[in-house]
């Protein structure tokens, strides 16, 4: 049997996966897609050879694309950060990249997440899931039968990974908040008791690509300097602290951090305000997602008196969580 979890974020693509005993592999990679021609090769690349030499090579749609590659290597940039980015070809690529990774030619049972504002639309959720269920031709010679599709909220695969290592002693009595801090978008939910509290669950598209966006304008302010938002990303993925551009020296850390602090308490502000039908405070927050460093601040400022748990891979949390979930669901 094998089970896999798919987070494909506008940022990075997370997948973990499982096979019958074996141990689960997971990975992360970056969520760039686009038809094969506007890929760049890698350097020293032989006139003519269209191997990627990096991130996998798929066909959607009678095309090729390129999948799980730096959307710094792509020309023109990405062009799909919108609501419907699970029905387009860019989506699927991704997906296929996925599908690639694992290299089973059977998924016994797929869980994945969407935007908690789009989960709510049922009939959006039902198409999605006919868009991945069943037999996909991943590329010559390589197709994969995907026999059971679940989808759920986003943040509820850190929900599911957090219950497993049970790190609260009795998260039944909690009302439990967890923010998904993604790369375009945030999602919440929360969950009382064991329920959840759909009124109170929500997305905004303010993710850690509005603290890029205000990233490049602070560099181009402060040095003179035109960064694209695609470069700037790059740098905060391998984590970099201060990088020399030309005659001058971007302290990235600083201007991360002054970045977060002007933009982080207005979209914690709409979760709060999402929460203002509750007569219970949130006594337990959990934090996931990749820009979690960027709002962790404004949201203790904005719940003071909750535990706060980070989930330990924050980046991987909603796939680790959807892979159990999936498991043990059959
Ligand atoms: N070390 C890091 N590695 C990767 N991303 C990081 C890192 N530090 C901060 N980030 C931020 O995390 C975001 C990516 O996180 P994540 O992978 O959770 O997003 P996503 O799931 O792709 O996006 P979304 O949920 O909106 O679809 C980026 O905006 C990036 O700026
Ligand atoms: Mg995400």
């Amino acid at each position: 049997m094998v089970h896999l979890g798919l987070d494909i974020g506008y940022g990075q693509t997370k997948l973990a996966w499982s096979s019958n005993y074996a141990q689960p592999v997971a990975e992360v990679h970056p969520s760039g897609a686009a038809p094969i021609e506007r890929c760049d090769r890698m350097a020293g690349g032989q006139v003519g050879d269209t191997a990627l030499g990096y991130g996998e090579e798929v066909i959607v749609g009678n095309r090729r694309f390129g999948s799980l590659i730096d959307p710094d290597r792509i020309q023109n940039g990405m062009q799909v950060l919108h609501q419907d980015y699970a029905g387009t070809p860019e989506y699927m690529a991704l997906y296929y990249g996925a599908l690639a990774r694992v290299g089973s030619n059977v998924i016994d049972h797929l869980v994945t997440g969407l935007p908690v504002a789009q989960c709510k639309d049922k009939e959006r959720a039902r198409y999605v899931k006919s868009l991945l269920l069943g037999r996909h031709n991943v590329r010559e010679g390589f197709s994969v039968s995907v026999n059971q599709v679940t989808i759920v909220p986003q943040a509820v695969g850190a929900y599911y990974a957090f219950q497993d290592r049970r790190i609260a002693a009795q998260p039944q009595h909690d009302t439990l908040l967890v923010v998904d801090f993604g790369h375009f978008s945030v999602d919440w939910v929360l969950i009382s008791g064991r329920s959840f509290r759909d009124s109170s669950s929500n997305s905004c598209a303010q993710g850690g690509s509005y603290v890029i966006d205000r990233m490049v304008s602070l560099i181009k302010a402060k040095h003179g300097i035109a960064v694209g938002r695609e470069r700037i990303y790059g740098y905060v993925r391998e984590g970099l602290k201060a990088v020399h551009l030309g005659t001058e020296e971007v302290d990235l850390h600083a201007i991360g951090h002054a970045a977060a602090a002007e933009v982080a308490p207005t979209v914690v502000g709409q979760i709060r305000a999402s929460l203002r039908d509750q007569s219970t405070d949130v006594n337990r927050v959990l934090l996931c997602g990749g820009s979690t460093p960027f709002f962790e601040a404004a949201m203790r400022d904005a719940f003071p008196k909750a535990v706060y748990e980070l989930a330990p891979m924050p980046v991987l949390a909603n796939a680790i969580g959807f892979r159990l979930f999936a498991k043990k669901s059959g």
